[in-house]
């Protein structure tokens, strides 16, 4: 099928790849010319696993890109929307790209053509670009608008499309709605994954996908309802990490007897210093917004957001309780990625304690094995400086902070680490490590939801003052 995806943005440029690899000859649209044009040249601007190997795969066959908008749509029968929506001022969707390019492609439509919202939109945005495009002059007869969201996570936007736990297709008409089925049919048929290429299947994915079928509105109240359940679930579980502390429990034992409950399950059950990204703080004020416009009081993401909030303050705390002082301490940071397996640093909570320990007058030696330069274009203060390895960062540090999960930081070389080191004391934000290990290994470990670790006859380094 003839497919343009506009928006080459992270959900925009993984979408396109990936049809591309279920067989569809794609157009991906932007309106930034240099982007387009690295795009040609096969360059991948983001940090994302096996998009490099797709967009070759495709790139001189069925996936190309353009600027113009008219000529994508005139030669696809679907056109999805992938372009971002940005939080405006008062936490709603800023959807003025979106009726950009609605009123772009209204004015191109000569044949029956299937305009799909990809991105995240609150719940009313389908019935919105159906209007402007009539307003614009598309006739009525010539054009559906259907919901299809994405379940993307970065870092894995690839498998998670290819191997998705579920496609949600959100269509008001039946033609309309079989388009879309078309779209997927490699997928939900399954015959993507007896290809030979077919990228490997990840460990827990269940092929093939079911496909669930929706109005549109449905479909894109399960979006935000989505993205906002995840959210609750780590805030959930970050309050009760802040409860194990209080009472001297330990959170992993917990999460352990509450996610293998069938109902409640194990995953995004992991405390740490609060989510973050381009998608969850993004949705959750969105979704509270859609809720407040349709007379509904949502209270609830109001709590899921500040326990979010409040657990950067109380990472801090903990450097405060291992250190007393922080002004003119010398700090080793690893990690400034929102998470780890991508360089994004949007919303991240890694950066946000970084900016808040530069304010109490911490010098600070940052390692991040993908986003220290994005990190440096937001963050100038000649305090912050990247080094190139861990070691090189705990290199004289009078405490190492964890504030990324990167697999690499799970692997320490400890004594190495405990010799670099000024003070052997680590606060890790993401529970990376065993505590009791890393008291064998002479090391003071302060941790999200256990309780800390001393080494044996180290008095010097006991915690009981605070
Ligand atoms: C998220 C959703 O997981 C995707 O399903 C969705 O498609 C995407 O948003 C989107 O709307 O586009 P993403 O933002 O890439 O994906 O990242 P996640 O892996 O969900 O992590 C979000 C944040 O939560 C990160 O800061 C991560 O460190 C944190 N997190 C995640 C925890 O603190 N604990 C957990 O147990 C899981």
């Amino acid at each position: 099928m003839k497919l343009a995806v506009v928006g080459s943005g992270h959900v925009g440029l993984v979408a396109g790849a990936c049809f591309a690899e279920l067989g569809h000859e794609v157009i991906l649209v932007d309106n930034d010319p240099a982007r387009v044009t690295a795009l040609q040249r096969g360059e991948a601007p983001i940090h994302e696993q096996f998009l490099p190997e797709l967009l070759e795969r495709h790139r001189h066959t069925r996936l190309s890109f353009t600027g113009d908008l008219a000529a994508a749509v005139q030669a696809s029968r679907v056109i999805f929307i992938a372009v971002g929506t940005p939080p405006a001022e008062d936490g709603a969707a800023d959807l003025s790209y979106v009726e950009s390019v609605a009123r772009g492609i209204a004015g191109s439509i000569h044949s029956y053509k299937v305009v799909v919202e990809k991105s995240t939109v609150p719940v009313y945005t389908s019935n919105w670009i159906r209007t402007i495009m009539l307003r614009n002059g598309a006739p009525p007869e010539l054009f559906d608008v259907a919901s299809n969201p994405e379940f993307l996570r970065e870092g894995s936007a690839v498998a998670d499309f290819l191997f998705p736990d579920r496609i949600v297709i959100g269509a008001d008409t039946v033609r309309c709605a079989t388009v879309l089925r078309d779209c997927y049919l490699p997928l939900a048929g399954g015959s993507y994954y007896l290809c030979p290429g077919a990228i490997p299947t990840p460990d827990q994915a269940q092929v093939p996908p079911p496909l669930i079928e929706t109005t549109a509105k449905s479909s894109e109240l399960i979006k935000h309802a989505s993205n906002a359940f995840l959210a609750m679930k780590i805030s959930y579980i970050n309050a009760v990490a802040s409860i194990c502390e209080s009472v001297g429990a330990n959170v992993e034992q917990v999460v352990r007897g509450i996610g293998s409950d069938s109902r409640i399950g194990p995953r995004f059950l992991r405390p740490g210093i609060g989510y973050g990204g381009s998608c969850f703080p993004k949705d959750l004020t969105a979704f509270r917004a859609v809720a407040r416009e349709s007379g509904c009081d949502f209270r609830l993401l109001d709590e899921v957001i500040r326990i979010n909030e409040e657990q950067r303050q109380r990472f801090l705390g903990k450097v405060r309780k291992a250190l007393w002082i922080l002004k003119g301490k010398r700090l080793a940071v690893l990690g400034l990625a929102f998470k780890g397996g991508t360089d994004d640093v949007r919303e991240s909570p890694a950066l946000a304690i970084v900016q808040a320990l530069l304010r109490e007058g911490c010098e600070i030696a940052a390692y991040d094995p993908a986003a220290a330069s994005r990190a440096a274009e937001i963050i100038t203060d000649q305090r912050l400086t990247f080094a190139k390895s861990a070691y090189g960062a705990a290199e004289q540090a009078d405490a190492l902070l964890i504030l990324t999960d990167w697999e690499e930081f799970a692997e320490l070389d400890l004594s190495r680490l405990h010799t670099a080191l000024r003070y052997p004391i680590v606060i890790d934000g993401r529970n990376l490590y065993d505590p009791e290990k890393m008291a064998e290994n002479g090391l003071v470990y302060l941790s999200m939801g256990r309780p800390d670790a001393i080494p044996e006859k180290r008095t010097d380094l006991n915690l009981k003052a605070a």
